[in-house]
């Protein structure tokens, strides 16, 4: 089977945002090995990183708020045997409090980690499978995904074939 390297994706407005995240969450649970998933989301301030995320996170069960991890930099949720983690790198000041946070367990077995400005944490994250970037096109979005390795590439065919 040939494998995507690519997705694109128009979204009107926040539930489709939501909706979309929902899928994603849903071509990654179908992956069959147990590996760590990281995936960098890349737009402007206000461009729908954590809306996405929360659409991901509810996606796999989670009931109540997805707040946004400006200030407490990771939130985390444990929801069918996996866990997941939420980072917004946006106010890192040092990225030696990456160190110090142990940021290295966070990428092991059946962990799924979400980052808002990994750019801040560069050379402390581990390396994406997914990037996503995330465009303004006025009130609606524009959304792209790029694989980086082969599990992003099984990530985006799993979507793409949904
Ligand atoms: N098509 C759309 N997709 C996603 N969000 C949208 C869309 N249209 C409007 N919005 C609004 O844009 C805002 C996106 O905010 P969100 O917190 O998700 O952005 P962010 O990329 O995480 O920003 P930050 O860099 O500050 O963390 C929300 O208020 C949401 O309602
Ligand atoms: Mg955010």
């Amino acid at each position: 089977m040939t494998e995507l390297t690519h997705y694109n994706q128009y979204i009107a407005d926040e539930n489709a945002m939501i909706a979309f995240g929902q899928q994603l969450i849903q071509a990654i649970n179908k992956l069959d090995n147990n590996k760590p998933v990281v995936i960098y989301l890349n737009g402007d301030l206000g461009a729908g990183k954590t809306t996405l995320s929360r659409g991901m996170i509810q996606g796999l069960g989670h009931q109540g708020n997805v707040k946004s991890p400006t200030y407490t930099l990771v939130e985390e949720y444990h929801l069918q045997n996996k866990h997941i983690y939420h980072f917004d790198l946006y106010r890192l000041s040092d990225p030696e409090e990456l160190e110090f946070m142990g940021i290295r367990d966070y990428f092991g077995t059946d962990t799924i980690c979400l980052i808002e400005w990994a750019e801040k944490g560069i050379g402390l994250l581990a390396e994406p499978d997914l990037i996503v970037n995330i465009r303004y096109a006025d009130n609606a979005r524009d959304i792209d995904l790029i694989a980086q390795n082969a599990q992003g590439e099984q990530i985006i065919t799993l979507l793409a074939a949904k």
